[in-house]
């Protein structure tokens, strides 16, 4: 049983959202979260630019001594795939958990995935879910403005900008019929409210925050690493940019008041 924290990285704020509902799941754990606000968003990245940040944000966590990773980032996950091998702690990312929830979740066996241009380019999620069912049709789509939008607060349902640009995104999801949509980047459930409204009701939206916290949750519980503690867990938020707005825009992600609980990192030094 093991009281130190999780650490949980994303290029920016969408790993907020896998925050929320490992508090949600697992509310007795600490957590350290580190948002790479100062070099976001890693979408249009090469594959080298994405391994070399991640490994920072994996070596920050490290230095403060948590029992696992997560890599609570589309990009990162569906493109460097040797992280666990540099790391001494367990480490997961959103891929594997997501696509099963997906594969599991669709009737008509037609899945529509939609991430940043990285992610799709990838495939990552088309051939996880292949693997394990070969006959569900994958439709992919990249959504490079999403990650802007939502950094940028434009998130109401009635927001113009987020309605039109989900109009132009997913028309094409939209008429091939699928009837589970994988939201493949952490930014995208801040936009559910207006993806939810584009697709139809009778269309699952998969939260990969949400599917990837259940797995974290199921393998410190297998490794016997979850927390005793009756307490409360504690979070602490670092950002690699200006940390003075970070608390009113986090509390959207999380919906909750994080107050003053962020420190700015220099990340070129890990
Ligand atoms: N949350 C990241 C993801 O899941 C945002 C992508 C980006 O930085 O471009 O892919």
């Amino acid at each position: 049983m093991s009281s130190q924290p999780i650490g949980v990285f994303d290029s920016g704020l969408g790993g907020l959202t896998a925050v929320k509902q490992l508090r949600a799941i697992m509310p007795h754990e600490n957590i350290v979260y580190f948002g790479d606000t100062g070099r976001v968003p890693y979408g249009n990245r090469s594959v080298a630019t994405i391994s070399r940040y991640a490994k920072q944000d994996a070596r920050f966590l490290l230095s403060h001594d948590v029992k696992m990773v997560i890599a609570a980032c589309g990009t990162v996950s569906s493109t460097v795939l040797d992280l666990s091998d540099v790391l001494p702690v367990p480490y997961i990312n959103v891929i594997a958990p997501t696509a099963a929830a997906a594969v599991k979740a669709t009737k008509n066996k037609r899945v529509g995935v939609i991430g940043t241009r990285a992610t799709i380019g990838s495939c990552a999620y088309k051939k996880e879910i292949e693997k394990i069912d070969p006959e569900i049709m994958v439709i992919q789509r990249e959504c490079p403005l999403f990650v802007p939008i939502v950094e940028e607060g434009f998130i109401s349902p009635d927001d113009p900008i987020a309605k039109l640009t989900v109009e132009r995104y997913l028309k094409e999801i939209k008429e091939q019929q699928v009837d589970t949509v994988i939201l493949g980047c952490t930014h995208y459930p801040i936009l559910k409210p207006v993806i939810g409204e584009y697709v139809g009701e009778d269309v699952r939206l998969i939260d990969s925050g949400k599917e990837t916290a259940i797995y974290a949750s199921k393998l410190l519980g297998e490794k016997g690493l979850l927390n005793s503690s009756d307490a409360e867990g504690e979070c602490s938020f670092f950002v690699s940019d200006r940390t003075d707005d970070f608390a009113s825009i986090a509390s959207i992600f999380l919906q909750s008041n994080i107050g003053e609980n962020v420190d700015r990192v220099e990340i070129w030094d890990y």
